[in-house]
């Protein structure tokens, strides 16, 4: 058996579920991301404010690999987004929902095709979401409006 001495060793701190190292963005000569470095811990929430066109939106983009940095990196889980193969990237994109600004809906689509969008494009067989689907138009209100489009939902509403 192994004869330990001196201080016990510091404790290990949890791996950031999300870590931005040194972000550089631009478009053309617009500089939007400029040396952005943060982590987010297992259970942290992180909120993300600023004014109209200051580069929430592109951050988020990178953040979940749909916009790949000039330079510095994103680890998602200890994972190099930009390290990884088109496949694996695409695995890690899996762990993200993301909704549309506005609340915005597929307008071509029922309310509960828009819900049921990501999940088919999962891969998995519809008797495995069909309820869940279904559990989120909650009201029996929701529930009629589910076998319509959302363009005629939005007029009705609107
Ligand atoms: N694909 C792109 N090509 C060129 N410029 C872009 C592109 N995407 C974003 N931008 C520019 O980057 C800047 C930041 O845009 P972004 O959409 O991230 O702002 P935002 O903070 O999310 O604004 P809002 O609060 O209005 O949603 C803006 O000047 C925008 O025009
Ligand atoms: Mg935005």
């Amino acid at each position: 058996m192994e004869n330990r001495t001196g201080p016990p060793p510091p404790p290990k701190t949890p791996e950031p579920r999300l870590r931005a190292v040194d972000l550089k963005k631009s478009f053309g000569s617009k500089v939007v991301l400029d040396g952005i470095s943060f982590s987010v811990a297992p259970g942290e929430s992180l909120v993300i404010v600023g004014p109209s066109g200051t580069g929430k939106s592109v951050l988020l983009k990178h953040l979940i690999g749909l916009v790949r940095p000039d330079s510095g990196k994103v680890f998602v889980a200890g994972e190099d987004l930009w390290a990884l193969s088109h496949v694996e990237r695409t695995r890690v994109r899996k762990k993200f929902g993301m909704s549309f600004q506005e609340g915005a809906l597929f307008d071509s689509m029922s309310v509960f095709d828009n819900i049921a969008f990501p999940l088919r494009r999962s891969g998995r067989p519809a008797s495995s979401f069909r309820a869940g689907c279904a559990a989120a138009s909650a009201s029996r209100a929701r529930s009629r409006m589910s076998r319509r489009s959302c363009s005629s939902t939005s007029r009705t509403r609107g």
